[in-house]
């Protein structure tokens, strides 16, 4: 028995990302980058990966198969005794039916440790419009589909959807009916982030008094942030006895989103003393698998977003600063280090070699192959050019830039733009497109970014609307590299759909990009260039469809 089953202060960290996370409006990721989310979150030390929900397509399943083979098992060569940790246990979601659970018994028992997660409705208003069952089949199904889903695996989650607004009554005895039929951990979800924290850490406390058989189970507690209160309830919920949280880095997820893993994470880790518990969350890496969620959805974080947000460290005003000086812990309750944050820190020049930058990327977490490391390294000598101080964040950037690409069917050969107060702007674009051959294309926009956009729209003929723009600049400094993220909408109908898991409704797919350079309009190409990429291989117009496992979306499809 491992150190965390015995001690009852630690709380288990459930990373939803790539189940909840996906279901955000506009989050699409192709099964690649599912996989390198993947291990980001096994390095960053979370207990639980739901790594989807096998049922709802070939390809999902698919997804999830590869991310229980090879992040849920020890890495190669590595024994029982030689490593430091257990690898995540890896989960799939199902409905309530066998077809569901048969699908993520498929997908998850490649893992070390396996996990079916099974939910069902128990709130009046669910069962009677969405279910149409009375609440006695509801208990009865509940029972069976756990049993069904403990004939495959030892570990089993059931979860009552909409808890937050069901009867307490009624789910201490759909509850107590999971308890003997086989589940080992019952998450109690706000599903429509409808209650406040003194409610929803009453609801846990009387679950935890009230259902027969809970004191050998673990309890979870899954917040959705409609109210923006998803992270003060989940640790309502902790402080009343829950020991999982179920999270999405970001906070990304449907509607508002998830209560944020790095929200609960920081809080329990800079309010040890109120809490008295502990993750096994390793912090150091939270601003880098932050950036690579955001990254490869195209969703970018707020700036005043907690913990990571692009100005959760910074202290613009005078008065801060003075007292800054003084003493750090004036204005900073936690250290930028403490989550991976190194701005500051010069960490190469103009002379630094490519072992060098190997090493340098090896302690930030990131293993490069040969042709990686040697696009990575013919970037960071152009950056080294034109820029004097080169700080681990414009490292970490170039890195996301160069390999944490969708595969290029169009790539960036060239681009030169005219722009100002005279004259029209202008841009030429060139493109290598597939088969490698080059494309040049002129147009005039409204400024330089439409008319490098729509220079591109003219080679690659992907009819879109760009839905997100965002850019902003990495370091300090005029000589910053500009990071931009974007996304966009298939106008098409060729491109895949998806059914949630929950609502049942079918939703069309966006696109998320990404760019980076000290040229932002070459951020700005770099980054459409790259969701058109995606698009295109969801497509499947240039060879096979790209394994894309797709998201519900803001916007139903009529
Ligand atoms: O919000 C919710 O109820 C869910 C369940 C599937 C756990 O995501
Ligand atoms: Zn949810």
């Amino acid at each position: 028995m491992s150190a965390k089953t015995i001690n009852p202060n630690y709380v288990r960290i459930f990373d939803t990302t790539l189940r909840d996370g996906e279901q955000s409006p506009g989050a699409t990721l192709t099964s690649a980058e599912k996989l390198e989310i993947a291990h980001g979150l096994a390095r960053l030390g979370v207990d639980v990966i739901e790594a989807g929900f096998p049922a709802a397509s070939p390809d999902d399943l698919k997804a999830v198969r590869r991310i229980a083979v090879e992040v849920g098992n020890p890495a190669e060569g590595e024994s029982a005794l030689s490593r430091s940790r257990q690898p995540p246990i890896i989960c799939g979601l199902a409905r309530a039916i066998k077809s569901d659970i048969d699908a993520a018994w498929e997908a998850v028992q490649h893992a070390e440790r396996p996990r079916i997660h099974t939910f069902l409705a128990t709130s009046p208003i669910h069962m009677r419009y969405k279910l149409k069952m009375e609440p006695e089949e509801v208990v009865e199904r509940a029972r069976e589909m756990v049993a069904y889903a403990r004939s495959y695996c030892d570990d089993v989650q059931f979860s009552p959807e909409d808890a937050g607004r069901s009867d307490p009554e009624f789910l201490y005895l759909v509850l107590g009916e999971a308890i003997k039929a086989g589940a080992t951990t019952l998450n109690i979800p706000d599903t429509v982030g409808y209650t406040t924290p003194d409610e929803f850490g009453k609801l846990i406390e009387c679950i935890i008094a009230n259902t027969p058989g809970i004191e050998n189970t673990i309890v979870a507690v899954h917040c959705h942030d409609d109210l923006g209160l998803a992270t003060a309830n989940a640790l309502a919920g902790i402080q009343a006895g829950a020991r999982q949280a179920e999270v999405t880095i970001n906070g990304i997820g449907e509607r508002a989103g998830n209560t944020s893993l790095e929200e609960v994470a920081m809080t329990l880790h800079t309010r040890r003393a109120v809490f008295g518990l502990e993750t096994g969350i390793d912090t150091t890496q939270i601003s880098r698998v932050s950036r690579m969620v955001s990254n490869y959805t195209g969703i970018a974080v707020q700036p005043n977003k907690a913990i990571v947000g692009a100005n959760a460290f910074a202290h613009e005003a005078g008065i801060h600063q003075d007292g800054q000086l003084k003493n750090q812990s004036t204005y900073e309750i936690m250290r930028p280090e403490t989550v991976g944050l190194s701005h500051s820190r010069l960490v190469m020049g103009k002379h630094s070699g490519r072992h060098a930058l190997k090493v340098r990327l090896a302690e930030l977490g990131y293993e490069l192959d040969d042709e990686e490391l040697a696009q990575t390294f013919s970037r960071f000598k152009d950056l080294a050019d034109k820029k004097k101080a080169i700080t681990d964040a414009d490292l970490e950037a170039l890195v996301s830039d160069e390999i944490y690409q969708p595969r290029e069917i169009f790539s960036l050969d060239g681009l030169q733009v005219t722009c100002g107060t005279i004259g029209m702007p202008t841009a030429a674009v060139r493109l290598i497109g597939p088969d490698s051959e080059l494309h040049v294309q002129a147009a005039i926009g409204t400024g330089p970014v439409d008319a490098t956009y729509k220079a591109i729209d003219e080679i690659v003929k992907a009819p879109n609307t760009l839905l997100e723009f965002s850019i902003r600049a990495i370091t300090e400094g005029i000589d910053a590299l500009g990071e931009v993220t974007v996304r966009i909408k298939a106008e098409n109908g060729s491109i895949p759909r998806r059914t949630s898991p929950q609502s049942g409704r079918a939703h069309r797919l966006t696109f998320g990009g990404h760019g980076a350079d000290t040229d932002t309009i070459v951020a700005c190409a770099r980054a459409y260039l790259s969701a058109i990429n995606k698009l295109l291989a969801a497509s499947g117009r240039y060879g096979r469809p790209e394994k894309v496992t797709e998201v519900a979306m803001a916007e139903p499809v009529s």
